[in-house]
């Protein structure tokens, strides 16, 4: 099988993360517990050295406010609902994934907030000036993506931080697709809650995700309930990072996410970014006439930049195929997985002009080799030439 479904979750995992799982669950995948038996220890200790990794990874100087999630959804969830309050103004795109733009327009229709989206320009990225031209003074929260699960484009967040931190809002970013590909540095680029999902370019195991938040953030809880320690605290304890964290964590997943990010440090987020886009010049280039296919953000022209300004992720069409069939036929035929459809964010695929039925997506990983890319471009030919 040639797997180029990546943005939705990567795979295979790196042997070395399914290794680390499986290590860990054998000698030490017990709940952890602070002053419980040592095994608890143990997997208390890989936890915090893993929010130790991440903080390093993204440059939070307080590891401690790594919370652990279940997936990206989970942490933007507990970012917006935490945060924000009746009254308050939240500038986005339309750009988003569901994971941002649900919770937001649901408190938006009960009345507690009012949103402003901001249009993507002709080169799918969001105009910093636009995001200022927006603000008002109930402005609490800018959130947006980092890089988009449909155009594949990297968003100028270090400008929009600036916007941001400049008129006292908080940032938020939506990392599930940038972070592990695209470097981001949550002090110099201004970010105040950065979501991740562990899943994705981590390479870690489903069922990870986490929230970083900076200093600046002043959060509620999402979630409420046992932290193995000050069990005597009639509500939850305030002190980072078990404020934010009841009930058991995935253990078995951070130990696969720590190795992970360990892989990332030692490649370097830069090195993955520049196999992504390599990977997406060899794919077009080997297709015998891009021009039979309709491109959204990535035409040869950012091919011959040199994928600049993205992600290795690309999304078209081919006349006379729905997206769904042309998938099937990929998948049925040939053994190749893409997805195809609104991926979870309709708002995007309006920008483009491609709703309501959507695209066909390619996306790569660190896994993803040129033969995989050039044998998926050979079988687009051969279906677009059928
Ligand atoms: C941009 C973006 N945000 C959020 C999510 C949600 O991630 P998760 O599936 O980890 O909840 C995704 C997943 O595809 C995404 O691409």
């Amino acid at each position: 099988m040639i797997y180029l479904d990546h943005a939705a979750t990567s795979f295979p995992k790196p042997d070395r993360v399914l290794r680390a799982m499986d290590d860990f669950a054998r000698a030490s995948g017990v709940n952890p517990g602070r002053g419980g038996h040592r095994r608890a220890l143990e997997a208390e200790a890989m936890i915090d050295e893993t929010r130790g990794l991440l903080a390093r990874l993204f440059r939070l100087s307080r590891p401690e406010r790594v919370i652990f999630t279940l997936n990206a959804t989970d942490a933007l969830n507990m970012a917006i609902k935490g945060l924000l309050k009746p009254g308050d103004h939240v500038i986005t795109s339309v750009l988003e994934h569901n994971s941002v733009s649900r919770p937001l327009n649901r408190l938006e229709r009960e009345g507690v907030i009012t949103v402003t989206r901001i249009d993507a320009c002709p080169d799918h990225r969001i105009d910093p000036a636009d995001v200022m031209r927006a603000f008002t003074p109930a402005t609490r929260l800018v959130a947006l993506t980092q890089v988009s699960n449909v155009t594949g484009t990297i968003q100028p967040v270090g400008e929009v931080g600036k916007i941001v931190r400049d008129r006292n809002a908080l940032f938020l970013v939506d990392a599930a697709q940038g972070a592990g590909v695209v470097p981001l540095d949550m002090q110099a680029d201004f970010v105040d809650l950065l979501a991740f999902a562990g899943h994705k370019s981590l390479q870690g195991p489903t069922g990870t995700g986490g929230l970083l938040v900076g200093e600046r953030a002043e959060l509620s809880p999402w979630r409420e309930g046992g932290t193995g320690g000050d069990s005597e605290s009639p509500v939850q304890p305030s002190g980072y990072p078990h404020f934010m964290e009841g009930g058991t964590p995935n253990v078995h997943g951070i130990a696969g996410l720590r190795e992970g990010v360990r892989i990332l440090l030692e490649r370097g987020v830069e090195r993955v970014l520049a196999h992504e886009r390599k990977l997406l010049s060899v794919f077009l280039g080997a297709l015998n006439n891009a021009g039979n296919f309709q491109w959204y953000g990535a035409d040869r022209v950012i091919a011959g930049r040199g994928g600049e300004g993205r992600v290795g992720l690309v999304c078209f069409n081919l006349t006379g195929f729905a997206p769904a069939e042309l998938a099937a036929v990929l998948d049925s035929q040939f053994d190749i997985a893409v997805r195809a459809g609104l991926h979870c964010a309709p708002g995007a695929h309006r920008h483009l002009g491609t709703a309501p039925l959507g695209a066909v997506r390619v996306s790569v990983g660190i896994e993803t080799t040129e033969e995989d890319v050039v044998t998926a471009a050979h079988a687009l030919n051969e279906i677009a030439g059928a």
